[in-house]
């Protein structure tokens, strides 16, 4: 299972366990390293101190690489990036990329860079501006996500032949997708939801079970959370969301706005930095900044307070085919020995003479 992704990263399996917020924490990424798959600490919800106490604790129970996730407008990131750069991690990972400056920064101090692109057109330019490894999550994926299906996505940028190690994303969770993703000439594949859907995932079980119990065709893409197309599941809370006017989207959002302020992990004057920006720095106008700073705390009460019915659950459309909670462990050791035998099965027999 050596391909040009475990030589860039140095894990065992071509296999990603991606950032998710709120639960890519320190206990899920111990996990996955350990088993064997590479794994994003989910630091773009953290703050720095938060930060550093998660890679000490990873650190602490394994000397395998491991990455960060981080995002160029949150508050404290140029302090996150010198932790990075302290404790050696091995990799970076960034949705709407960060700086040139700040990439060149970790790159001189041999951080891989591991953007996700949900569009061919962002591939050409992540590569130019420093990514050492394409992650291509196509639309089916969880969280923020464009609107190409995974295996159309993997064609263009495959088909540019850009020179770095290529990951399918969006739409895994077992044995077949990565032989599917390797045969197809992927280096590997990465991983949100199905991780999410593990023992060590600290997600709390009744918020879970939601995923467990989800439909493939009810996980949809909304823009009301926080402007930005993301994929949740359809919940009642989401629903009343897609009916709701702008102006009452925004009123919510300045409610929540004071409300946020006591909140024990950050205050008002971190919501309007963020904002602020947030909206320098994308096309977002500023009440969809304001409700993009306040998506934090709805997203918490289902993720971090197990109160499904009163967030939302970022998903993947994968969630509506997974029903068990394996250990990571047994997830990792299960999809590299299915993947082992449907590449066998298609070398030795059938398929092959088929065509
Ligand atoms: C609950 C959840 C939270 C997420 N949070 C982040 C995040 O903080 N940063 C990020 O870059 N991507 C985030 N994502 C996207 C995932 O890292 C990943 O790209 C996506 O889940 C892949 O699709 P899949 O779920 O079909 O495997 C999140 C996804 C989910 C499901």
């Amino acid at each position: 299972m050596n391909t040009a992704l475990t030589g860039a990263l140095g894990c065992r399996y071509p296999i990603i366990q991606t950032a998710m917020g709120w639960v890519a924490t320190a206990e899920l990424v111990q996990a996955s390293v350990a088993a064997g798959a590479f794994g994003f600490l989910a630091a773009a919800v953290m703050r720095p101190e938060a930060c550093e106490a998660a890679i000490g604790a990873i650190k602490s129970h394994t000397n395998q690489p491991f990455g960060v996730n981080l995002h160029s407008f949150q508050s404290g990131v140029d302090r996150i990036i010198d932790i990075c750069i302290d404790h050696e991690v091995a990799a970076i990972s960034y949705g709407r990329a960060p700086s040139a400056k700040l990439i060149d920064k970790v790159k001189a101090k041999g951080i891989r860079c591991v953007p996700t692109i949900g569009a061919g057109k962002h591939a050409a330019k992540a590569v130019a501006m420093g990514a050492d490894v394409l992650v291509c999550q196509g639309g089916e994926g969880g969280g923020h996500t464009g609107d190409t299906p995974t295996w159309l996505l993997l064609a263009q940028v495959l088909d540019a032949d850009l020179g770095v190690p290529v990951v399918a994303c969006g739409g895994f969770r077992d044995g077949r997708g990565l032989a599917a993703a390797l045969t197809f000439g992927a280096d590997g594949i990465a991983m949100g939801t199905r991780f999410l859907l593990t023992q060590e995932s600290p997600t709390p079980q009744a918020t879970k079970n939601c995923y467990l119990s989800s439909d493939v065709t009810r996980i949809p893409v909304s823009t009301k959370l926080d402007g930005l197309p993301q994929r949740m599941i359809l919940n009642e809370r989401l629903q009343a969301f897609e009916e709701a006017s702008a102006l009452s989207m925004l009123v919510r959002a300045l409610v929540n706005g004071w409300r946020f302020k006591s909140h024990m992990d950050s205050s008002l004057v971190d919501i309007i930095r963020s904002a602020w920006s947030m909206a320098r720095t994308t096309d977002l106008t500023f009440a969809q900044t304001l409700m993009a700073a306040n998506a934090p705390m709805i997203i918490q009460k289902a993720m971090v307070e197990g109160r499904p019915e009163e967030g939302v659950l970022p998903s993947g459309q994968v969630a509506g085919l997974i029903d068990d909670l394996p250990t990571c462990e047994a997830l990792v050791s299960r999809i590299v020995d299915e993947a082992r035998s449907r590449l066998a099965a298609v070398n030795s027999n059938g398929a092959l003479h088929a065509v």
